[in-house]
Parts: structure tokens; sequence; C-alpha cells
């Protein structure tokens, strides 16, 4: 199942593409026997069918929730403002640090795609919530900034970016870098 929040309560919260998933799981399907019997290496094994995605629905400001190999997955279109923010944050502030460049694609600095699991235990984190309004995690309070990186424990380190590239430029492809 994958939906799309949205920063502001009072607009449709949940966009549910059934249609998409349905898309993509029948790709998936279709293409393991292949897989299957071309005997993948394990590094193809490990990466998992690659999923395309649609990013023309996502507006500024939203989320898509996605699984992808059993894991969930954030795909979050950044709005200006929260690129600004994060470009503009020293690594003396960060926890684990690491520049908001190197956590997005050079030209693509609109789209965030970080695992959706809380660092410290594997809670899913909540979108623009908390004090530096990315995301925050509701078991033990753990807080992330627009970039996924963590602003506050106890979780320790950012979430992590899957392998993903972009077909072009509202289709993102996760799987493969
Ligand atoms: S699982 Fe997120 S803070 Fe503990």
């Amino acid at each position: 199942m994958t939906a799309i929040t949205a920063p502001n309560p009072s607009r449709r919260d949940f966009l549910y593409l059934a249609t998409g998933v349905a898309a993509a799981a029948g790709v998936a399907a279709a293409a393991w026997p292949l897989v299957d019997q071309m005997n993948p290496d394990r590094k193809t094994i490990a990466s998992g069918v690659p999923i395309e995605i649609d990013l023309a629905p996502i507006a500024p400001g939203q989320i898509l929730s996605l699984i992808w190999r059993g894991k969930p997955i954030f795909v979050r279109h950044r709005t200006a403002q929260e690129i600004a923010a994060e470009e503009a944050t020293p690594l003396s502030a960060l926890m684990d640090p690491q520049a908001d460049a190197d956590r997005v694609k050079p030209g693509k600095a609109q789209w965030l795609v970080v695992y959706a699991s809380c660092t410290h235990l594997g809670c899913i984190p909540l979108g623009h919530r908390g004090d530096w309004g990315g995301w925050f995690c509701p078991c033990h309070g753990s807080q992330y900034d627009a970039s996924g990186r963590v602003r506050r424990g106890p979780a320790a380190l950012n979430l992590p970016v899957p392998p993903y590239s972009f077909v072009d430029d509202t289709t993102l492809r996760i799987g493969e870098a």
C-alpha cells in the first residue's frame, strides 16, 4: 500500500494509489520468474527487483509512503524552504554528520528518498512533525529533519537512503542506483 501525507491536516491527508501499486506489483511479479530463471548474482538478489514510482501526483510538501522489498520507504517532495534549511544546516549541528547534498541526487534536491524505519528500534516516524519539521518517531521521541538526518535521540543514525535513480523528471526507480 502506498499513501501520500500532506503537512496541512485540513487538506486531504491520504491519497491511496491502489492502481499504481497494483501495476508496480504486477511488474514485479511478472519480472520475478525471469530473474529467478536467470539465477541472479548475490548483488542482484540483495538489491531486489526495482520498482518505478510516478512522482507527478506528489505535490511539494507531500510525502509518499510505500513498501519495497518488505521495507517502508518515504519519498518526500521537499519545498524550496525545506531545501534551503537543510542545505544551510552546519555539519557541526548534526548527530550523524552528512551534508544534505550527499543525501539527494544532483539537480534533484526536491526529492528525498529514505527508508522509513527509525534507526533506534524501527518504528515508522510521522512526517512533518517535530522541532525540525522532518519526522517525529512516536515510540521514543527521536526526531529527524527534512533531510532524514537524526536531530534528537535516542536514535543515533540518519534514515538510510536506498538505491534509486531517476528514469526521467517524473519517474523514480527504487532498487537501482
Ligand atoms: S523506535 Fe524511534 S525512537 Fe525508538
